[in-house]
Parts: C-alpha cells; sequence; structure tokens
C-alpha cells in the first residue's frame, strides 16, 4: 500500500505521523516548498524508530508530483489555509487553481487510486477534482463533517462529562457555515440528546459545532485547525485500507441521492476497500431538508463562481 500526502504543512505532515501505524508499507510526502517534505520525512523515520515498530515502512519526501506514481490512496492538502477573518470559501479560486492543476498530473500516474481531498473549501475542490480527473465517484472523496460530528460530539461531552464514545453524532451538508448538525440523529448511551440536555443549550451547542473551525482559525491567527483534520483524515484511511465497511461522513458526489444531483456534498457513507462503497439515505424531516438545499445553494454558488472563471 502507498500513500502520498499532497502538501505537508500543518494538516499532511500531522496526518504523516497518525499513518505511521496503520500498517502501510510505502508513505511518500510531496510539497513545492524546497527541503520541506524531505524534511518531515526524515522526522518521520526518527518517529517509527522511536516507536520501535517491527516492521519497515518506506517514507520518502519530494519536491516532484512525477512521485505519486503507483500510488494506492492520494490525499491533497495542498492549498492556502484559513486565516483568521477568512471564511473557507474566499479560499476558492487560489486553492481551485493550484488543486486542478495537481489532479491533471495526477490522473495518468496512479489511474486506480482513491483520492481524498482536504483543500478548502472541500465540498466545491472536491467535485472540482472529480470533474478533472474523472475517476468513479466512489474513488474522490472530501473530508469534514467526519470531523464536524467529532466535534459536535465533543461539545456534547464536555457538557456533560460524557465520553465521546458514548456519544453519536451526525453531521450533513457543505463543510462551512451552511453544515447542518443534525440533532434528531444523535444519540447519547442510544438515547435521545433532550433526555439530557434542554432546548437551549441544545441550541447552543449546534451554533458552536458549526463555528468550532472558525474559532480555532481566530486563535491560531496565522492558520487553521490541523490535530482534529488530520486525526479525521487518518479516521477515513484506516476505514478504507482495512475495509471496515463503516459510516463516516464525506463529502460524497450526489447523482439522485437526497433528491440531489451533480454536486459534492457532506452525508453518511459506507466506506471500504474501493473508497464509498454506499451514500446513506437519511430521511429528512422538512427543517433539515430545507436547510440541506441552502446547503447545496452554497456549494452551487461556488460552482457558478468556479464556471464564470473557466476554472471548472
Ligand atoms: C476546519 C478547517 C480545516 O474545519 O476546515 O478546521
Amino acid at each position: 500500500m502507498k500513500i502520498a500526502i499532497i502538501g505537508t504543512g500543518n494538516v499532511g505532515g500531522t496526518l504523516a505521523l497518525e499513518l505511521l501505524g496503520l500498517g502501510i508499507e510505502q508513505l511518500l510526502l510531496i510539497d513545492t516548498i524546497p527541503n520541506l517534505a524531505e524534511a518531515k520525512a526524515l522526522d518521520l523515520e526518527d518517529a517509527l524508530a522511536v516507536h520501535r515498530y517491527n516492521r519497515c515502512v518506506n517514507i520518502r519526501g519530494s519536491q516532484n508530483i512525477e512521485d505519486v506514481v503507483n500510488s494506492n490512496i492520494v490525499i491533497i492538502t495542498a492549498g492556502f489555509s484559513r486565516r483568521a477573518g477568512m471564511t473557507r470559501e474566499e479560499l476558492l479560486k487560489k486553492n481551485a487553481l493550484i488543486v486542478k492543476e495537481i489532479s491533471l498530473k495526477i490522473k495518468p500516474l496512479c489511474p486506480q487510486a482513491i483520492i481524498l481531498v482536504v483543500t478548502n473549501p472541500v465540498d466545491i475542490i472536491t467535485y472540482l477534482v472529480l470533474k478533472t480527473i474523472n475517476f468513479s465517484r466512489q474513488r474522490v472523496l472530501g473530508i469534514g463533517t467526519n470531523l464536524d460530528a467529532a466535534r459536535f460530539a465533543n461539545l456534547i461531552s464536555r457538557q456533560l462529562n460524557i465520553a465521546c464514545s458514548d456519544i453519536e453524532t451526525l453531521v450533513i451538508g457543505a463543510h462551512g457555515e451552511t453544515m447542518l448538525p443534525l440533532e434528531r440523529f444523535t444519540a447519547i448511551r442510544n438515547l435521545p440528546l433532550n433526555n439530557f440536555i434542554d432546548d437551549k443549550n441544545i441550541k447552543k451547542i449546534l451554533e458552536e459545532t458549526v463555528n468550532r473551525g472558525t474559532k480555532i482559525v481566530s486563535r491560531y491567527s496565522t492558520g487553521s485547525a490541523y490535530f482534529g483534520p488530520a486525526v479525521a483524515i487518518a479516521r477515513v484511511i484506516r476505514a478504507i485500507i482495512n475495509d471496515e465497511h463503516i459510516k463516516l461522513g464525506v463529502s460524497a458526489y450526489l447523482d439522485g441521492e437526497y433528491g440531489s444531483k451533480d454536486i459534492c456534498i457532506g452525508v453518511p457513507c459506507i466506506l471500504g476497500k474501493v473508497g464509498i462503497e454506499n451514500i446513506v439515505e437519511l430521511k429528512l424531516n422538512s427543517y433539515e431538508t430545507e436547510f440541506f438545499l441552502k446547503s447545496i445553494d452554497s456549494i452551487n454558488q461556488q460552482k457558478e463562481i468556479l464556471k464564470r472563471d473557466g476554472i471548472l
């Protein structure tokens, strides 16, 4: 198994560290900044030695994207991260151009790969990768709402002092201001959330879930969250390489599911070695549907911007 991470900033680097424990044979780091990927690869080798793993992992850093050849999984984190005061959407054009170029380059080099998109705004960038690379929709997915679901669970956990392992959460929609944390699909030890928290506090937690990424950006001030995102990506990769058939929220291409077509958006999916095995269609009520449609609208607006500028 060869995994390539394109973009080895905070997210890519932390992700690489997470992946060391997953039993892969080859880990390739790519970055356009001279020496950065190589430095991280050397540093990671040392981390591996400290762990005293009972097997070898070939870790390489390179500036040359051609090295992604024959990768089984490619993770695209390249691009600019959010700065304080910036929305994910403001990154759109800058990152779309970078990721389009990467997609065109990797397409012939690893035609069987599963592509995980991390670059923000992740839903429209996932769509751009899918359209550019033209792989099956099973093999192009974006990361976001599994992180948002973890953030939702964390906030509940802190409020109630109950471990996250006892808390089921779900977030759908765009990984952005219009995401929809689903209170109705949230359970604590299989009981509904409102058995534990009153409506006023639930509302606050829902808002905090949506704003969590922005809060972290404003504290870092020169970059965005990376521990949470890196672990969220690693979780998806683990589900794929272990063929887990587990349900996780990822940005997936809809072709009629949820009554929508031709869009990538966060929905629960069953993940396994093929990538997306299945999209799970939840029965949304009218309130949830209305919000989900708003999220679709926000991504469609981004699509129009990319079309207008000839990027899509
Ligand atoms: C976040 C950014 C990485 O949610 O999208 O923290």
